[in-house]
């Protein structure tokens, strides 16, 4: 794709409904968004407002009932069985509860989700760049319990990269960390876009996450209430500042 034109990410008229015993909940209504490369979005909004459900559209495990999703000019929700399968390795997941797998050490949860692609060998070169790049240089060897939760948020990025992801979407990446420690994974995650031109997508309930991030989009009922373009004639010291303007 071409790093500098169009858009990362484009949603048109996004619907995705649930049946919750004779009711039809309307999670996501009617989304249309478009989220330029290279940028770090927050997602926000109370609870049930449809971040998750957003997210999980945008990567393909949940289905739009109506609307379409495009990441880098392909159309995602024409895709079919193989094409999909491909466009899902090559996206970037990053969960709240890291979703380690407790019995396999950091290297292996690393490489895990790329197992089936090829050998291991082929992989663990790899998965020791990113570890290292994400902090974790001589912990290849730990298992999960071992590491604290900030740790092991780093693994689950660490494993989010293995596919040398264009777009990573994080579902309250920092959610069950302390505040020194979500910013530093935010940190990272910013790091991350700068060096490799990665387009990022956050939910977050946290105002100080959302102030350092490029844009702000807020939904409530599955609607964006809200969109704010964060780099707009703002000095990066005033980041605090914003921080506590922001409503969530
Ligand atoms: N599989 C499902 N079946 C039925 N309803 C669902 C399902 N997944 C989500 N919902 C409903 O869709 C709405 C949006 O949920 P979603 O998880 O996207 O919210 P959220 O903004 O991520 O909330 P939170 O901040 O609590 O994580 C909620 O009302 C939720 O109950
Ligand atoms: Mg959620």
């Amino acid at each position: 794709m071409d790093a500098t034109t169009g858009s990362a990410v484009r949603t048109s008229g996004l619907v995705r409904q649930f049946r919750t015993g004779t009711e039809r909940l309307t999670a996501i209504d009617d989304v249309s968004l478009e989220i330029a490369p290279g940028s770090v979005v927050a997602l926000t909004g109370p609870s049930g407002s449809g971040k998750s459900t957003l997210l999980h559209m945008i990567g393909a495990i949940e289905q739009a009932d109506q609307g379409t999703v495009t990441v880098d000019d392909v159309e995602v929700t024409a895709l079919r069985r193989a094409a999909l399968a491909r466009y899902r390795q090559r996206v970037g997941f990053v969960f709240q509860r890291y979703h380690l797998l407790p019995a396999l050490t950091v290297l292996d949860n690393v490489i895990a989700p790329v197992l089936p692609l090829r050998g291991r060998g082929d992989h663990a070169a790899r998965a020791r760049e990113l570890l290292d790049a994400v902090g974790l240089a001589g912990r290849e060897r730990a298992l999960p319990a071992q590491l604290s939760g900030g740790q092991q948020q780093r693994v689950a990025i660490a494993r989010a990269l293995m596919g040398a992801p264009r777009l990573l979407l994080a579902d309250e990446p920092t959610g069950n960390l302390d505040s020194t420690t979500g910013g530093q994974i935010l940190d990272l995650l910013l790091d991350l876009r700068d060096r490799h031109g990665m387009t990022i997508l956050l939910a977050t309930h946290e105002r100080a996450i959302a102030a350092r991030c490029d844009r702000l989009i807020r939904l409530n009922d599955g609607r964006v209430v809200e969109d704010l373009d964060l780099t707009e004639g703002e000095d990066p010291a005033d980041t605090y500042d914003r921080a506590t303007r922001l409503r969530l």
